[in-house]
Order: C-alpha cells, then structure tokens, then sequence
C-alpha cells in the first residue's frame, strides 16, 4: 500500500529533517530567509536555486496576514513549480512558520501546507514552555511537520512582544526540554538579537562576539542535535549607506559580523533567519531609483532591481556566509 502524501509533499516541499542532518554534517547552515511578497519570495527561490542550496522560506505570522493566507499556499507551491520548470533546479524547499506563538497558529499553518513550524514560548516560564511546545510537537509530527523551539529570550522586536533586555539560554535546561518535547530543534539565545540595531557601540567600539561560550556547553549537552540562530543579519554598510545617501535615515544600524556567522554555521547551528538584512536591500534599491528617476512610477522600475539585487546578495550569503552553495 501506497503511503498518502503529506500535504506539504503535494505542494512539492520538505520539512527540514534531511536539510538538518546534512548541514549537522557538512558544518554548514541552512539559510531561512523571511518573506512578504513576491519579489522577495522570487528573489530567494533565484538565489537559492543559482547557487545551488537549500532553502527554508520563512513566513511570520505578521507576513501571513500581509500576504494573505490562502494566497501562501499557492506562492509557496508556485515557488517550487519555478524552481524545478524554469530555473531547473531540485532544491529541497521547506515552508516555515516564524515565531507562531500559538497551538491555533501552528495548527492552522499546518493544515494549509507549511512543511516546518516554530512555536515560540520562549517568553513564558519554563514549564509552559515545555507543555505548549509538546502539544504542537505531538499534533506536527502526526502530519510529518517538523517543529523548532525557542529556549532564552533575544533582545529587539518579534512582531508585538518587545523584549528589551536578552536573556542568554541556560545550557542546563536544553537537554530535559529536548528530551521532554521531542523537538526537533532549538533556537538558543547567545547574544544575537532582532533588527536592524543589535548592538550599541560607542565610538571605536567594535561588535562583541557572540557567546560561543553558550553554544559549546548546549552542543556538549545535545550532541548531534540542530541549533537555530535568530536575530543573524549582518546590517550590511553598503546597504545602510544606500539608505542613508537616498532620503533615508537609519543612525547607528549594527548587525552580526558575517565571520561570526561562519563560525556558528560550522558549529550544531543548523539554520541561520535572515530577514532585516533582506529589508534593507529592498528599501536601499528602491530609494535609489526613486532619487534618480523622480519621474519613474511604474512598480517593475523599483521593485525589478530591488528583487535582483536581493538575489545577489542571497547567493553572497550561501556561497561566503552560511557555506549551503552547492550543497543541495
Ligand atoms: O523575527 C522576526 C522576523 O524578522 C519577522 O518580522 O514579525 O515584522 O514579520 P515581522
Ligand atoms: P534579523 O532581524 O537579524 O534578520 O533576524 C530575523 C529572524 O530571526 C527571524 O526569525
Ligand atoms: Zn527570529
């Protein structure tokens, strides 16, 4: 007998299982790179597909009411049809829920095709963390959907809830609340942070490294297990210029030093979220045309270089940052 399909099969996405175990062992990342729209939706399926890496599209609860939840399900399974007809290429493509916070979420995405959701209680005690990520867990892995947690809290701005301090995981509770959800993977918390402002540095300052202390002491207590690093954008100057030199006024933006990232994505991190620095891309490009050509006011004159150049700079980070370039 013949096994029924998934719905996410159907729509031609995997969850991130096989994605993990090769990243685990090929010590690299997989990128999930946030969406909102088609452009941004294009441009990642573009450079992922020429560049030859998997890809997790990653949609917050914020973008599915943006772009509309029916609609999703057909951009997602849309992406895959251009990724195999027209750009030829078989990366795997997983669907994937940012930050759901709650079961009704998670549910709800599942039943409309996402391949992979994360259920983020990382704001709630100890205990009502563990209880809600086992009920998403137990109702996902009937569907064959993968599930990722949050332990630790980051600093900056997840949709509504503002956390304005960061509060680092604690290493002693990975290993019950892995054991006792059965999750399949965690994001932890070791000094990144949401936005375009993570770190407030003085003059001459440069960025503190990240708590590698942290990730070492999880890795010794969940051997083999897969890491997920939110909050990774680099902020990259040449973008925050671009800004900057058009109208725009962004004052002190600082990211992650993409050396750092490397070094996290040979480590148990598995999946690196990337949204901010695709932000500012789309916006840097988009109000340079509009300072050079005032009188331009046909959409595919701002969004077409502003979806190309987002492309660019996702191969960039595949090939030179996350290391998945040809590991699909
Ligand atoms: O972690 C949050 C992501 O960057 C999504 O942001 O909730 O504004 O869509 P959003
Ligand atoms: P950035 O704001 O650093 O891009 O982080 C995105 C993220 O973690 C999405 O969950
Ligand atoms: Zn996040």
């Amino acid at each position: 007998m013949t096994k029924e399909k998934y719905l996410y099969e159907e729509l031609g996405l995997v969850n991130t299982k096989e994605m993990f175990k090769g990243a685990m062992a090929g010590g690299y990342a997989i990128p999930a790179y946030n969406f909102n729209n088609m452009e941004q939706l294009q441009a990642i399926v573009k450079g992922c597909a020429e560049s030859g890496s998997p890809v997790i599209l990653q949609v917050s609860s914020g973008a599915r009411k943006y772009a509309n939840q029916t609609l999703l399900r057909y951009m997602a399974e849309g992406a895959v049809q251009m990724a195999r007809k027209d750009l030829k290429s078989n990366i795997p493509i997983a669907l994937h829920l940012d930050h759901g916070d709650t079961f009704e979420l998670c549910k709800s995405c599942i039943e409309s095709g996402f391949s992979s959701v994360m259920i983020d209680g990382s704001h709630l005690p100890y205990e009502e963390n563990v209880a809600l990520t086992k009920k998403v867990v137990d109702y996902a892995h009937k569907h064959g959907v993968t599930v990722e947690a949050e332990l630790g809290v980051l600093a900056g701005i997840e949709d509504e809830v503002k956390h304005e301090k960061s509060n680092y995981t604690d290493p002693n509770e990975v290993e019950d609340f892995v054991k006792r959800t059965g999750v399949d993977s965690l994001a932890i918390s070791i000094g990144t942070s949401h936005g375009a402002y993570k770190f407030k540095l003085k003059p001459g300052e440069s960025v503190p490294p990240l708590r590698f202390d942290i990730l070492e002491e999880v890795e010794k207590k969940l051997p083999g297990f897969p890491i997920v690093l939110h909050g990774a954008s680099s902020v990259l100057p040449k973008y925050v210029n671009m800004i900057n030199e058009n109208g725009g006024k962004l004052e002190n933006a600082v990211g992650v030093p993409e050396d750092q990232l490397r070094s996290a994505a040979k480590s148990a991190v598995c999946k690196i979220n990337i949204d901010s620095d695709g932000r500012l891309v789309v916006t840097a490009l988009i109000r340079k045309v509009f300072k050079d050509k005032p009188s331009e006011f046909d959409p595919r004159k701002y969004l077409g270089p502003a979806r190309e150049e987002l492309k660019d700079m996702i191969v960039h980070k595949n090939k030179e940052v996350l290391g998945s370039a040809e590991r699909a």
